[in-house]
């Protein structure tokens, strides 16, 4: 089974709806079992992976990030397009506006962070001048302006381990320190694309102001509700990007990574 693309969903985003002849697929990592959602786009084969499961089941900190990412490297993925719902602490993002992240600062605390833990994968230090796929942005970006939507290329993704909100504080410092949007999932998704040498891009869905800055108490509830009502736009601009994904991009991810390899088993059904 060869698979190019795929596209993790995040808040709101469960269904692969966009693909046809879909199929599940069990793939077995180093770091455990994932189901995968594979099918049919334009004649293109693409992977679909919900990053909290189908039913919203799993918290930011205890989604399996390693075996995710394995996973999708196992079966041939070369480009990912992930969804996430932010907090904005820009006031030039607003409400249902896209996001594409192009760097990140991590506040997390204890997440598995690395395919090089040391040992037999030895000592590997990767590049991360630049996260995210420049390519990839550039597609989701043209896409997102022939559709019409407010998009804004570029902008600093601060990841906290969660699965509380922020405090008041928290969100001044962010912004003192240039974060622009806030979420609790693209690190270590985006640390792990790049060290596996795939191309990540994140379409980020400003679904509140951060703590602070809106005037009310953020709840859960609040980000679903907002990303619920946006999940078609982002389904579209998904379909959209897809699209428009020729060629390999002219980018420098695969070589800032290791080129990594991993051992696993694809189980179809
Ligand atoms: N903070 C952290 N994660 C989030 C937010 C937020 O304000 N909104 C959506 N995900």
């Amino acid at each position: 089974m060869k698979v190019r693309t795929a596209i993790i969903g995040g808040s709101g985003v469960y269904d692969p709806a966009i693909l046809s002849e879909l199929k599940m697929v069990t793939v077995r990592t180093p770091y455990g079992e994932v189901k995968i959602d594979v099918g049919k786009f334009k004649g293109r084969t693409i992977a679909f992976l919900a990053r909290h499961g189908k039913g919203h089941e799993l918290p930011p900190h205890k989604i399996n990030y390693r075996a995710n990412i394995a996973a999708l490297k196992i079966v041939g993925v070369e480009d990912i397009f992930a969804t996430a719902a932010v907090g904005s602490m820009n006031s030039s993002f607003g409400l249902g506006h896209i996001v594409l992240a192009d760097s990140f600062l991590d506040f997390t605390k204890m997440r598995e962070m690395t395919f090089y833990g040391g040992g037999e994968s030895g000592v590997v230090h990767t590049d991360f001048t630049e996260p995210y796929c420049p390519g990839l942005r550039r597609i989701i970006e043209k896409a997102a302006k022939e559709l019409n939507f407010a998009v804004h290329n570029g902008g600093t993704y601060v990841c906290t381990e969660g699965p509380r909100f922020e405090s008041k504080a928290e969100i001044e410092f962010f912004k003192m320190v240039g974060g622009d949007i806030v979420g609790m999932t693209n690190v270590p998704e985006v640390i792990l694309a790049r060290e596996a040498g795939m191309c990540y891009a994140v379409c980020a869905l400003v679904t509140n102001y951060a703590a602070g800055i809106s005037e009310q108490p953020l709840t859960h509830g609040e980000v679903l509700d907002v990303m619920r009502e946006n999940a078609e736009k982002v389904k579209k601009l998904l379909y959209y990007s897809l699209d428009s994904l020729t060629e390999k991009s002219d980018c420098s991810c695969f070589n800032s990574g290791e080129k990594l390899c991993f051992e696993g088993k694809v189980i179809e059904g």
